[in-house]
């Protein structure tokens, strides 16, 4: 190998460690769509990932924002989540930051919005914390398709103008718990039960809810069927 050939080898090793990639592996028994929405960069949008496939959503470097889960959907409707930022159904949600610091990412999950599937984000890098959130009874406030509505409601009806309304829906001050975050909180430690789960404001509990990871090759698992307890 030529000096040039081995200098060469050795920076396509590098790109391919640092590459930015987001893909989704669906697990669950039916097919799901995809809703993103982003405030940085570019993603695939409105993508149907059938039982047991899976999708790159083709992230742009630097992308930031989030992946919403919809079941049972026709297009833009859908029997749980869609594509709205502040859904009228319930829906989980995983957040990601490939944005503030460049090669690396900083994910979570967010049940604020209530929870239609399970999910697990994990990293090439097995010692990054790979979170993950499976309900599988119990739910407060039962909505269609096995989901479950936000923490931040009491009620259905509670929900009709959106999980988080101005002034929080139910979730104090649009930051603190709300009547159902106790239960989201204690069954998925590792996921977000009210905005400011992190312990932000001085909120408890203040659990591990997110993590900022050196290797920016990324999976989404959909219906993983574990949930993760990794404590703060
Ligand atoms: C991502 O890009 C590849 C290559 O262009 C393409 O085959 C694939 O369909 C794209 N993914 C989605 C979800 O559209
Ligand atoms: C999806 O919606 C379209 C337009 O409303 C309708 O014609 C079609 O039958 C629907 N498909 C399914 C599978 O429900």
């Amino acid at each position: 190998m030529s000096k040039f050939a081995a200098l060469a080898a050795i920076v396509a090793a590098a790109a391919v460690a640092n590459a930015q990639s987001l893909n989704v592996v669906n697990k669950c028994s039916e097919g799901v769509t995809i809703f993103t929405q982003t405030s940085y960069g570019t993603i695939d949008n409105n993508v149907n990932i059938g039982a047991g496939a899976s999708a790159d959503l083709n992230i742009s470097n630097n992308w930031d924002g989030a992946v919403n889960v919809g079941t049972g959907c026709n297009g833009s409707q859908c029997t749980t989540g869609g594509p709205t930022w502040d859904g009228q159904t319930p829906f989980s949600r995983a957040e990601f930051n490939f944005w503030a610091v460049p090669g690396e990412v900083t994910y979570d999950i967010s049940l604020i919005y209530g929870y239609n599937v399970g999910m697990e984000i994990s990293s090439a890098d097995a010692s990054c914390d790979a979170y993950a959130c499976t309900i599988s009874s119990g739910c407060p406030v039962p909505g269609p398709d096995n989901s479950c509505y936000s923490p931040c409601c009491s009620s259905v009806s509670a929900c009709s103008g959106g999980a988080l309304p101005a002034g929080g829906g139910g979730c104090v001050s649009n930051a603190g718990p709300g009547p159902n975050s106790p239960f989201y909180y204690n069954t998925c430690t590792n996921a977000y039960a009210f905005p400011d789960n992190d312990g932000a404001a001085g909120y408890t509990p203040a659990d591990n809810v997110d993590y900022t990871c050196g290797n920016t090759a990324i999976t989404l698992t959909l219906c993983p069927g574990t949930t993760s307890n990794i404590p703060k």
